[in-house]
Parts: C-alpha cells; sequence; structure tokens
C-alpha cells in the first residue's frame, strides 16, 4: 500500500494532509524516515512512527477504556467532556466509536472499535452479550429485591419483564448484576422497578473480559487476540 493511503487509513488526515507529513520528514518507517508518499509497503504488522510517535498498522482498532465518571459516551457531549477526548487524535480521525454507551456517571469498561462487525456483536440485543455491573445503591438491599431482579422486573417500555441472569449481594448497599441486554439505563432502571436507586455503577466485565485492575482511570489499552477471544466467551 502508498504510504500516504496507509497513513490516511490510520487516521492521520486526508490523503493530502499524510502527503505534506511524509515530505516533510515526519513518518519513519521500520525506522527509517520516509519521503516518499509514494512508496510501497506491506501494512500487515509495520512499525511506523509520526512525529516522533510510534504506531503499528491495525486493520480495525479494539480497544478498552477504564471509563472515569463525568465523561460522556458522544462525539456531541452535551454537558460534559466526551470520552473521545482521552483518545489519541489518529484513532478518532479513523472512526473509532464507543461500542454500546455507559452513563455520563457510570465508570468502568467501555469497548471501543471501528469494526463494524464487532460493535454489532456486541450491542445486538439477540447476541445477549453478558455484561456485569457493580451497583452501589442508596439504599439496602434486601432478599425481595435480589429475587425480583432474578426474576425480572417490568420496565415502563416493556410489557416482557427483565431479568438479571445473576445477581450477587456483596454487602448491604452493593451489588454484582449479570445482564445481557443493552437498554437505555437499563441497570438504573432496573435497580428502581425492584424498590431502590443507584447511587454508582461501575462496569467490570463483558463477555469474558474483565477490566484489567492495572488500568488505571481515564486510560485506555490495545485488546489484542488474547483479549478478543475472551471478550467473545459468554461469561
Ligand atoms: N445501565 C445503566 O443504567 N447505565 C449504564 O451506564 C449502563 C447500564
Amino acid at each position: 500500500m502508498e504510504l500516504e493511503r496507509l497513513l490516511r487509513s490510520q487516521g492521520f488526515g486526508s490523503r493530502a494532509e499524510c502527503r505534506v507529513r511524509v515530505l516533510a520528514g515526519r513518518v519513519k518507517v521500520a525506522g527509517d524516515v520516509c519521503v516518499d508518499p509514494y512508496a510501497h509497503f506491506e501494512p500487515a504488522g509495520l512499525s511506523f512512527t509520526v512525529d516522533g510517535e510510534p504506531w503499528n498498522y491495525r486493520e480495525f482498532v479494539y480497544l478498552a477504556m477504564n471509563k472515569p465518571a463525568g465523561y460522556e459516551c458522544s462525539r456531541r457531549p452535551q454537558h460534559y467532556p466526551s470520552v473521545y477526548s482521552l483518545l489519541p487524535q489518529p484513532l478518532v480521525t479513523r472512526g473509532v466509536q464507543t461500542v454500546g454507551r455507559l452513563d455520563q456517571d457510570s465508570t468502568g469498561l467501555l469497548l471501543l472499535s471501528d469494526d463494524g462487525q464487532f460493535i454489532h456483536t456486541f450491542t445486538s440485543p439477540r447476541k445477549r452479550v453478558p455484561k456485569v455491573y457493580e451497583v452501589t445503591t442508596r439504599h439496602m438491599v434486601d432478599d425481595a429485591q435480589v429475587m425480583a431482579l432474578l426474576n425480572g422486573v417490568e420496565l415502563h417500555d416493556d410489557a416482557k419483564p427483565v431479568g438479571a441472569v445473576a445477581c450477587i449481594r456483596m454487602d448491604e448497599k452493593r451489588l454484582r448484576l449479570t445482564v445481557t441486554e443493552g437498554k437505555y439505563h437499563l441497570v438504573k432502571r432496573m435497580i428502581a422497578a425492584a424498590g431502590n436507586r443507584v447511587e454508582a455503577l461501575h462496569r467490570i466485565t463483558v463477555g469474558g473480559f474483565s477490566l484489567p485492575l492495572a488500568l488505571p482511570v481515564g486510560q485506555w489499552m490495545w485488546l489484542g487476540s488474547p483479549e478478543l477471544e475472551l471478550l467473545a466467551q459468554r461469561g
């Protein structure tokens, strides 16, 4: 692939912008400056730097972010900064999107990708991907609430009750809840329907992949084959 096209595919701007970067000597490929925008390289496995920043060619990008509170999962946020502001610009330019959404005040595991098939798999209700949330509640959780969440609660937009796949009481005001649907404000509405209220919501797992404890709040990591295999596991 021509260097100019390759850089464009990786989010470094229009072909003209990429050409200017190359001609200015700002791009190194496999360790050497390349000033020919039309030089051909095999993209698979290619390492390059742009302005000294190292990158690997990726056909698709898969990321996990430890989402902080106070960020919106929107490209055009209304009241808070966007989670996209936590990513390097080339990832935003190449069209990375959040895989589903977490509310502004929710925290934890947020997946991002530019692979449409992957996004579909993890957002389609029919795929029933399990997601585990740690829920801090305002009031003490009693047995009746746990039973209601497991048996299914009615949400006003759906006649069919929605149940949790698992609901473990961690302490008086903390639950670990596993759900497979992705409705708007699902967990908050389920907890409200069970007679309690969410004070804090933190997603820890999607499929079989859990947020690594070592990933600091507000940071993101690349997902490679091992993590993608875990994600594909259904819990
Ligand atoms: N359910 C909610 O209510 N909010 C989230 O952010 C995620 C799931």
